[in-house]
């Protein structure tokens, strides 16, 4: 029996060490370090085949033949949208999130959806048997397809499989399932899927297969998260949303082949993801009518305006710290709007519990939902509730002052779409810009202007 040998990995990036620390040297995380325990003799990987020796010649740039990327139509609108169009020959595309958010059913519909066009498809899934897939796959309304299923983990045996039927487009579900025999560190560990995921991606460049990896992310720390690989893949999209909401939202964090921080949205039904095109109307069709402290805002995602509304409750306290409780949106950001409106609002909030929450599991990251949040919870402070044909969008500083937002036509237009006749928003974003019939906008310069404009004003 060999020595067993431990290290510790990062499972954020993948910094390795001989001892455990509290936070990793490399990218500062806390408490990632994972054990990872190896057998002496076989602690070496076989390295991939080395291409070295085979000396390329450096080229000019303006004599490289690029010719035109092209996209394979995944069948799924909002995931092309997500993909920058499609899929990109030869791509290794990873899909991560939390276990049980829909990777496993979304990747099974763009597989039915590539073989019902005559694609040659292989899913691998070490997680599931085949049967499973099948069930699934009837659910789904997939099953009548071509498509190849193979359950295997090791990944000596899938690489063999893909030599063998030489699929345009396979999906490994999940990474942290499939592992190389040879090695000699556990499934899942960081070792483990960077070795798969190299392999996959060689097998990927070299034959033109798009491949699909699933990684699970949880809260704290699989042995190894999809984080790991997020340099070496091509593409990254992440879902988010929560099991109490139907919703899943699809974003893309790295694109090779796109603009990043595009936005997908689907709904999670009896049959599967279903795309959500019209997705302002679907976030804002449980609004709260009549009730104060409920704001809407044309935020955008990617290229993609979408209305959101942000809820404010604001209530006397009767802790020594009052609570703050922050929902979608980035806690200090909101402490820092809430100081500006105590400072140059008026408003008490010192003894005030502050809760804020964006409907519909959305996240917001955007400057531009700050004019809207201290909107909401001045509404809410003087329980006096905001017209439900009033959208409100733009950035605050720290003096009060409200600054210009881009995109302000896409935002307006999207608007008047579903309504909204009175638009309270920067009036630098005004310049130049056409107003279309209909719709109302009041430009204003300071947070205390535009409480004055929506009567929210604290009485001093
Ligand atoms: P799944 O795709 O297995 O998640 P992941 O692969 O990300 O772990 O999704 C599982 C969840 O989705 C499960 O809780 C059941 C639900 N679901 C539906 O609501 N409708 C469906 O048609 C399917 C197939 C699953
Ligand atoms: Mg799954």
């Amino acid at each position: 029996m060999a020595k067993a040998k431990t290290s510790f990995v990062c499972s954020a990036c993948g910094y390795e060490t001989a001892r455990w620390m509290g936070k990793c040297p490399e990218c500062g995380a806390w408490n990632t370090m994972q054990e990872n325990v190896q057998t002496a003799v076989e602690t070496v990987a076989k390295p991939l085949k080395q291409r070295a020796g085979r000396g390329t010649d450096a080229v000019r740039i303006q004599d490289i033949e690029a010719g035109a990327q092209t996209y394979e139509s995944t069948g799924i609108t909002e995931l092309d949208r997500v993909l920058g169009g499609g899929i990109v020959e030869g791509a290794l595309m990873l899909v991560g999130g939390e276990p049980g958010i829909g990777k496993s059913t979304l990747l099974l519909q763009v597989c039915a959806a590539l073989s019902k066009k005559g694609k040659r498809i292989l899913y691998v899934s070490g997680e599931e048997s085949a049967r499973q897939i099948k069930l699934r796959a009837q659910r789904l309304g997939a099953d009548k397809t071509e498509l190849l299923v193979l359950t295997e983990n090791a990944m000596d045996a899938i690489e063999n499989k893909l030599n063998d039927i030489r699929p345009d487009y396979c999906v490994i579900d999940s990474i942290q399932t499939v592992y190389r025999p040879e090695m000699a560190s556990a499934p899942g560990s960081v070792s483990q899927v960077r070795e798969s995921a190299a392999l996959l991606m060689r097998y990927a460049k070299e034959n033109g297969c798009g491949i699909f990896l699933v990684g699970h992310v949880t809260k704290e720390g699989a042995i190894a998260g999809p984080r790991v690989l997020e340099h070496m893949v091509d593409v990254v999209l992440y879902f988010e949303g929560d099991h109490q909401h139907e919703y899943r939202l699809v974003r893309a964090v790295k694109n090779r082949f796109g603009s990043v921080n595009e936005l997908g949205v689907f709904e999670m039904t009896g049959d599967g993801m279903h795309p959500v095109e019209n997705a302002s109307e679907t976030l804002l069709s449980q609004r709260a009518k009549g009730a104060s402290g409920s704001c809407v805002l044309c935020g955008m995602e990617g290229s993609r305006p979408m209305l959101v509304d942000i809820q404010a409750l604001v209530a006397q306290s009767f802790y020594a710290v009052p609570r703050r409780t922050v929902n979608g949106m980035d806690n200090s950001r909101v402490m820092l709007l809430l100081a500006v409106l105590e400072k140059r609002g008026g408003m008490k909030m010192y003894n005030r519990d502050v809760y804020i929450n964006v409907a519909g599991g959305m996240n917001l990251s955007e400057p531009a939902a700050d004019l809207a949040l201290c909107v909401s919870v001045a509404s809410s402070y003087k329980d006096v509730p905001i017209p439900a044909d009033w959208a409100v969008m733009g950035e605050v500083g720290l003096a009060g002052e409200v600054r210009a937002i881009s995109r302000m036509d896409r935002r307006i237009a999207e608007c008047q779409r579903l309504g909204f006749s009175h638009i309270l928003c920067p009036k630098d974003s005004l310049q130049r810009l056409i107003v279309p019939k209909g719709v109302t906008v009041h430009g204003v310069d300071t947070v205390a202007q535009a409480l004055a404009v929506m009567d929210l004003l604290p009485e001093r």
